[in-house]
């Protein structure tokens, strides 16, 4: 683990707001239903079996890194799937947060940044499942590698959730731009690959416009590096942004105009 990383999350840990003392009570209530943990996991149990079956699974995909400004031309190497799952997939607990969250707001206009073998887009879907259904939803994930999109597609099939998930292939700067013209508003922006300064803000500010009082963007990994750290700063100090709320994994931003500009840091773990 790197220095850097290891340096903020204890620092993190130490500074977060204790529950006891929170005094905003959309983030108090935002605690208690989506962050704080649920006793009710059985409803997890088959996405972490897929997840189980991605970490031992030997089979062996094509792979380019797809670091800062990529346009998909990076040197093609081969990569064992359980290596992928291993370095890619968010914890379960950080992917049920965000699937509570997607479930307590009945979120639907929902755009992924990096589905990677697709453990939290089966959470975000079989969220809108949960709430909608058979209603048409608007869930668009966005993934540049063709074999590691292929496995996704085939955990989407495997839960039933195929048809809560619009699965794109490409890379996000040329195809974010395509999608965000297919929605009139989002709801969950959800910001899990590239991550650079750059590319973070660059995303952040294309989604913007389609930001509305009670959407939510989330930024993986914003403590990954000191760059990283400066777009998620950067980022709290928008004028269009209200609260935020700082879990160390992933940061939460909201755009609640009716409440005070406040930032929190409270503890996942
Ligand atoms: C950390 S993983 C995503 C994990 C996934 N959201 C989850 O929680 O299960 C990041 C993914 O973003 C993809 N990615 C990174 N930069 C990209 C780009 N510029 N265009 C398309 N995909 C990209 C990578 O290939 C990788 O699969």
């Amino acid at each position: 683990m790197k220095l850097y990383y290891l340096k903020k999350f204890i620092h993190h840990y130490l500074s977060a707001t204790l529950i006891d003392v929170l005094h905003s009570p959309f983030v108090f209530d935002l605690y208690q239903t989506t962050v704080k943990k649920q006793k009710n996991s059985v409803k997890f149990k088959a996405i972490e079996n897929s997840r189980t079956n991605l970490l031992k699974n030997n089979e062996i995909v094509s792979y380019s890194d797809l670091g800062a400004g990529s346009n998909i031309l990076s040197t093609e190497t081969k990569k064992v799937v359980k290596h992928l799952a291993k370095a890619h997939l968010k914890p379960a607990r950080i992917a049920q947060i965000i699937h509570q969250i997607v479930l307590k707001y009945k979120y639907k206009n929902i755009i992924e940044l990096g589905t990677s073998l697709g453990i939290t887009a089966c959470y975000i879907a079989s969220a809108i499942k949960e709430s909608y259904h058979f209603e048409k939803t608007n869930f668009t994930t966005i993934e540049g590698i063709h074999d590691v999109r292929n496995i996704a597609l085939k955990q989407f099939e495997a839960l039933n959730l195929s048809k809560y998930v619009n699965s794109i292939e490409g890379d996000f700067n040329e195809k974010l731009a395509i999608v965000l013209n297919n929605y009139q508003s989002i709801d969950v922006f959800f910001v899990d690959g590239n991550h650079t300064y750059e590319a973070t803000m660059e995303y952040f500010y294309k989604a913007l416009p389609l930001a509305h009082n009670n959407s939510v963007f989330i930024f993986d990994d914003i403590y990954w590096s000191l760059r990283m750290t400066k777009a998620w700063e950067e980022i709290k100090q928008d004028k269009n942004v209200f609260q935020t709320v700082d879990l160390f994994f992933i940061g939460l931003v909201f755009f609640r105009k009716e409440q005070n500009r406040q930032h929190f840091k409270l503890r996942v773990f």
